[in-house]
């Protein structure tokens, strides 16, 4: 299983937040792009991917999505129907239905908790994950060989510029798809392809 942690200052974190005009939303677009990026094959749903969305904007940050799909059983009862359209009507639906001091299951496999981003990357580290911040002038994804169970984290159209000391005191390895800067979802969709082909060549 892999896991991705994306980390957005300015993503909502009420459901009352978040009109027709996404980009406006605290640029919940990214965070969209992202969930297209992290689970969608053509045709197919990935099964190996659980994403973790750490939202710190407006009113109550922070907030923290935990996204691990359930696609078996009947569509409505033990898992719901997840599209391109429907994904922000999804996480509106998470934001209003948070319950304070809760980790709770909103859908099948889909959860919410005040956690902070920090807290959701020490947790995943202390239950042994190797953690892998992705950041273009980090180590060349094609020298590196994961773990079974490897974390990637990357931030949205800001980054996690303010974070990095932080970091510091996580164990960590800083790791580059390339010189460019992708966006999020492009980030996502590379690291997926190349975990993927790296799985096939073992
Ligand atoms: C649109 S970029 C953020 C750009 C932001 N201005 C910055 O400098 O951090 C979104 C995220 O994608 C990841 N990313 C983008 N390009 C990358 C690259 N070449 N290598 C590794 N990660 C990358 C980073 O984690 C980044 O936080």
């Amino acid at each position: 299983m892999r896991e991705f942690v994306y980390y957005s200052k300015t993503a909502p974190t009420s459901g009352s937040f978040i009109g027709e005009d996404l980009m406006k939303a605290g640029r919940l677009d990214i965070a969209i792009h992202t969930i297209i990026a992290a689970f969608f094959l053509s045709h197919s749903f990935r099964n190996d991917v659980k994403l973790h969305l750490v939202f710190e904007g407006p009113p109550t940050p922070p907030r923290h999505l935990e996204l691990k799909p359930v696609t078996e059983g009947e569509t409505n009862v033990d898992k719901i129907y997840l599209n391109k359209k429907n994904i922000s009507d999804i996480i509106k639906k998470m934001l209003y239905k948070y319950k304070e001091g809760e980790k709770k299951e909103i859908f099948p496999g889909y959860f919410i908790e005040r956690k902070s981003f920090l807290q959701v990357i020490k947790d995943l580290e202390k239950e042994g994950k190797e953690i892998y911040l992705l950041d273009k002038d980090g180590e060349d994804i094609r020298s590196i060989t994961f773990s079974d169970n490897p974390v990637f984290v990357l931030g949205d159209h800001q980054g996690i510029p303010n974070l990095k000391k932080e970091f510091k005191r996580i164990k960590h390895k800083l790791v580059s798809i390339g010189k460019k800067t992708y966006f999020a979802s492009q980030t996502v969709a590379i690291v997926n392809n190349e975990v993927d082909r790296q799985e096939e060549s073992q």
